[in-house]
């Protein structure tokens, strides 16, 4: 039977069609992390879609076309998910003019008129209401501006969206640009033949939308190390009050069938044993270390404590390969930083296969200083968790093969 990553090392890639004189849509993920002064905080997922681009201005393509997605804006227009913010570094990293299309409908026999060597960036895609419906208008009328469709969104590959999934039905030549080809590459060292055993570390804050996949990851792991919000929610549901921390209260049940599922399938479950906590997350007086299930009353765990950096320490130290999705604290916040950049330090120790998936714990190994001492930075988060899951991403279903 084709694994999902044999399938999707199976499409098509750039270097298999002819883009010279054609107009080609390249989806990418510029989705980058902003501050609300607009300065872009870290431009790794631009500079990753580089070499896709460069490759279509250097191959005489005659339009590029740029096409992504900034934070999910809930109706229409607003000026912080604008993919303006993006235009001056991305000019900037490519050395040459890119014209920003506000509105491509309107734009669409600008675009659609084939102009040696323009590259053009649409607006957030996600201002259309049809984008996260994958509507067939909206996939026909990015089609119909282009020749060729390259999705080169790793990042944004798990979403079934008209400009990473529907627009694929109505362009004949549909293929995977360099980053896609890259990551699913390095994914397929850790999931086809992994060097056991194999230890996922979650953390993060995005919850819901994590923990609902752990169960589907247990036959594939040996060792699951929980952090960060992520592990407050475990904790409180084994019995722990976590008082003021972030977890999610909804998803109580669920983290007690992973850990069953955990159990079923063997797979050694590391939660926190200590944290630090604070008495105010914005404005931090009280800082204290306390064992996981003394969290004080009004009180938040916003980081590992340093027996939790021990534990995590020894099991990635036994771990052969080690897959790592999301902070195990605060660590945008120095005080709370600590057992996120321990563990980076940790990992990147460690004789493993590493790969670190998510923006923000890319950011985090980074800032520990670690950023070249992991095999593979993906800049895929819950992509990358749902390859571990064994799913066939949207975002290659639909590419030529
Ligand atoms: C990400 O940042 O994980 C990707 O860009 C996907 O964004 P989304 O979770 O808003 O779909």
């Amino acid at each position: 039977m084709t694994s999902n990553i044999e399938f999707m090392s199976g499409v098509k890639g750039l270097k298999d069609i002819d883009v010279t004189g054609k107009r080609v849509l390249i989806r990418v993920d510029f989705n980058v992390p902003m501050d609300a002064q607009f300065n872009i905080a870290d431009d790794r997922r631009i500079r990753a879609a580089l070499p896709t681009i460069n490759y279509c201005i250097d191959h005489n393509a005659c339009s590029i076309t740029l096409v992504s997605h900034f934070g999910d804006p809930k109706g229409g227009y607003e000026e912080r998910f604008s993919l303006r913010h993006i235009q001056k570094r991305l000019e900037r990293l490519l050395q040459k003019k890119v014209e920003f299309i506000e509105d491509f409908e309107n734009a669409h026999a600008e675009i659609a008129s084939c102009s040696l060597e323009r590259v053009f960036l649409l607006e957030n895609i996600r201002f259309h209401s049809g984008e996260k419906k994958n509507d067939a208008e909206l996939s026909k009328k990015l089609a119909s501006i282009c020749d060729v469709y390259v999705n080169d969104a790793f990042g944004t590959s798990h979403r079934k969206h008209a400009s990473t999934y529907g627009i694929s039905e109505y362009v004949s030549i549909s293929v995977a640009g360099f980053l896609m080809l890259k990551e699913i590459a390095a994914f397929s060292k850790a999931l086809e033949k992994p060097v056991k055993p194999i230890a996922l570390v979650i953390g993060g804050a995005k919850i819901s939308s994590k923990i609902t996949l752990l169960s589907a990851v247990m036959p594939k792991i040996d060792k699951l190390i929980i952090g960060g919000a992520m592990s407050n929610t475990f904790l409180h549901a084994m019995g722990c009050d976590m008082q003021a921390s972030l977890f999610e209260p909804e998803y109580l049940e669920t983290a007690l069938k992973v850990l069953d599922e955990a159990k079923r399938n063997k797979v050694k479950v590391y939660l926190p044993v200590d944290v630090v906590i604070t008495d105010s997350v914005e404005h931090p007086i009280d800082i204290k270390v306390v064992p996981a299930q003394d969290v004080l009353e009004g009180f938040s765990a916003v980081d590992i404590g340093p027996a939790s950096v021990k534990l995590f320490h020894e099991a990635i130290e036994l771990s052969n390969t080690i897959i790592w999705n999301g902070p195990v604290g605060m660590y945008e916040v120095e005080k709370f930083s600590k057992g996120t950049y321990k563990l980076a330090n940790a990992i990147a120790d460690s004789y493993a296969y590493t790969i670190v998936g998510g923006g923000d714990t890319a950011d985090a190994v980074e800032k520990a200083g670690e950023s070249q001492n992991f095999s593979f930075i993906s800049t895929g988060g819950g992509a990358s968790l749902e390859l571990l899951e064994g799913k066939i991403l949207p975002g290659f279903e639909l590419l030529n093969r």
